[in-house]
């Protein structure tokens, strides 16, 4: 089973992502925390992403679908995957379903959360993130029980360069570009279920939960 979570940066991708996947049993697959993890240990992917990173843009398509075929082909990812983050252009789309057919897979269903822009800069200045696990806290809305201490791990907590407002900024020009495409490719597949994003964390997982709950999940569900 594959799950797709769309949504602009700031959406709560990764937050929900890693409710799904437990929930679901399923692995938990981001683009953006694989990236993280390589550029922290300066391996060649890492070196090759860094700058795209720093400055707000997508790194190339070849570099993420080698990168997110390699990690679906885990053991984890057998029963399937919750997939946050990628594809975030037609052309990584492709790239997906062309692996998953090879395996006689599909995507089951895309899940989209709809966030304002002012939603998503509130948020993101005040995300901070787990340096060990990657595990997303807010300053605000959702703060770790210790100060500066992750409750999953006991990483300490850092925040991301792309979260200063203008990276934001842009960011959020590059989703409207690049990535937003993708909303028609798999609205015309039948495979899109919306929801709003804003609320609490759990108010908006409930919400995700249910739009799994419908007909196309359904079958893939049972
Ligand atoms: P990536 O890490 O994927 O960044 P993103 O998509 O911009 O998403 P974010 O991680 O910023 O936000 P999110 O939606 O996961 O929200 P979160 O749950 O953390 O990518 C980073 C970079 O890597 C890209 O810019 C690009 O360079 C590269 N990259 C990655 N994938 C790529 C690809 N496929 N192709 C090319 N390049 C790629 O929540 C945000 C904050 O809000 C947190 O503080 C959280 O605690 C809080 N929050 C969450 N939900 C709620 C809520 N309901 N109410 C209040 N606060 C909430």
């Amino acid at each position: 089973m594959v799950v797709i979570l769309l949504g602009p940066p700031g959406a709560g991708k990764g937050t929900q992502a890693a409710r799904l996947a437990k929930r679901l049993g399923l692995a938990h697959v981001a683009s953006g925390d694989l990236f993280r993890e390589a550029v922290a240990a300066q391996t060649p992917l890492g070196i090759k992403a860094q700058g795209y990173m720093e400055r707000g843009e997508l790194v190339p398509d070849e570099i993420v679908v080698a990168m997110i075929l390699e990690r679906l082909a885990q053991p984890d990812c057998r029963q399937g995957a919750v997939l946050d983050g990628f594809p975030r252009t037609v052309a990584q789309a492709e790239a997906l379903e062309e692996a998953l057919a090879a395996q006689g897979k599909e995507v089951d269903v895309v899940l989209l959360a709809h966030v304002p822009d002012e939603v998503v800069l509130e948020r993101l200045t005040g995300r901070r993130i787990c340096r060990n696990c990657q595990a997303p806290y807010h300053m605000t809305f959702n703060p770790p029980t210790r100060e500066g201490i992750c409750d999953r791990c006991g990483g300490v907590l850092y925040q991301r360069d792309d979260d200063r407002e203008e990276t934001v900024r842009h960011r959020l020009r590059v989703y409207r570009e690049q990535t937003a495409p993708l909303i028609a490719y798999y609205r015309r597949q039948g495979l899109l279920r919306e929801v709003d994003g804003v609320g609490e964390v759990e108010e908006v997982g409930e919400r995700l939960l249910r739009a799994l709950g419908g007909e196309e999940a359904g079958r893939a569900w049972a």
